[in-house]
């Protein structure tokens, strides 16, 4: 019997970087040392229950217990946000680094030499699935530091951060399901990689990723429905109202609540998720953030021909103002991501008050 001989991510890695003769592998480390703080958080979310990681912090610990947004914090929250920067502040290929969990930016501390690269991350995506042992996942983005950071070697700002996604240098994220996978985009196309357990590598299994551009499948967390806007009604609507309704044929519904995951599926399958701008709460333009949750999923999912929107615009082209900035997603299946920013160029062809979808609108107020 002959083994595949696969490739490993270094092996890509360096396959990559023979595009840019000039290159000094700086960025290469940095992508490594990512992949081993995920390895790392791949050891912790799988022991679960028996790595005491799991819960909140007690009310003895209140130290680190709520995040900037208000949200409580995990355990394993906080050793994630810890193994990106422990993994990654050493090596001199970092300027900065920002991260879901860190109210500002962090600073590389001495004596540690400082780069041209900026971190953005979300340790922990979906840490709410980490208590019934579902699928989770880190994100993360890298971009170019200001020229004059670089030739400074000044301490970041948050301003410093504020670069469309489409100026990210790559970007990408971990799953820790039933396998931990790696997916990575370096402007060239999305390759995933499955973690060998045994020998430690993160290994090519997914080489060149396509996102199908048409689907069947949509995810929306429906509890929200009556504060959606009537573009996003509208599309549900006729999803809903299947073979009998104007889309002529039925749709089929997910939700997991850990958008990596979410993400990860439309990647290998086609589909399209939605977190859009609603009006539950009016200080909060979306639930999902700009820097290090919809900038490098959606520069991922449109290097795999797929689209990513806020429904109006790509998201891609978002010029971010704030750090922990949120903001409506869109992604996805092209055909159908941009069906609904199509409707939110004309939300006028559907009413709430039309007689023709109240019918047969299951999401009614
Ligand atoms: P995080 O765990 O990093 O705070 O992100 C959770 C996000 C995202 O992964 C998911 O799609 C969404 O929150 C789930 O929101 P609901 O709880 O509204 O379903
Ligand atoms: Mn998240
Ligand atoms: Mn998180």
């Amino acid at each position: 019997m002959t083994t595949r001989r696969r490739f490993t991510l270094t092996q890509y890695l360096i396959e990559q970087r023979r595009r840019f003769p000039g290159a000094s592998g700086d960025f290469n480390s940095l992508v490594l040392e990512v992949a081993l703080a995920c390895k790392a958080i791949a050891r912790s979310v799988a022991l679960g229950e028996l790595g005491n990681v799991l819960s909140h912090f007690g009310e003895d610990e209140v130290s680190t217990a709520v995040n900037i947004q208000g949200e409580e914090q995990k355990r394993l929250d906080v050793i994630s946000n810890a193994y990106f920067t422990e993994m990654t502040e050493w090596s001199g290929n970092l300027a900065g680094m920002a991260s879901e969990e860190m109210d500002h930016p962090y600073q590389i501390p001495a004596p540690h030499p400082r780069g041209n690269y900026l971190l953005v991350f979300d340790p922990l995506d979906g840490s709410s699935n980490l208590d019934v042992n579902v699928t989770v996942g880190s994100i993360f983005s890298i971009l170019r530091a200001p020229q004059d950071v670089i030739d400074s070697g000044r301490d970041v700002v948050e301003s410093d951060f504020f670069q469309p996604g489409a100026q990210q240098m790559a970007a990408g994220y971990a799953l820790y399901g039933p396998s931990t996978m790696l997916v990575l985009t370096v402007g060239n196309g999305v390759a995933g990689f499955t973690l060998d357990p045994n020998l430690g590598q993160f290994m090519l299994t997914h080489p060149n990723i396509q996102v199908p551009p048409d689907t069947q499948e949509f995810a929306i967390n429906a509890s929200n429905s009556r504060f959606w806007e009537p573009p996003v009604k509208r599309y549900v609507d006729e999803c809903l109202a299947g073979k009998t309704g104007p889309r002529g044929k039925d749709f089929n519904m997910r939700w997991i609540a850990s958008m990596v995951a979410e993400a990860h599926r439309i990647l290998m399958r086609g589909g399209v998720f939605m977190y859009p701008r609603d009006t539950k709460d009016p200080s909060k333009p979306g639930r999902l953030r700009l820097l290090y949750e919809a900038n490098p999923v959606g520069f991922i999912i449109e290097q795999a021909g797929g689209r990513a929107s806020t429904g109006r615009e790509p998201v891609l082209g978002v010029q971010p103002t704030a750090l922990h900035q949120r903001i409506g997603l869109v992604f996805g299946s092209k055909n159908e991501v941009e069906r609904i920013e199509r409707y939110h160029r004309e939300p006028v062809a559907y009413k709430d008050d039309n007689p023709l979808f109240s019918e047969r609108s299951l999401f009614r107020d």
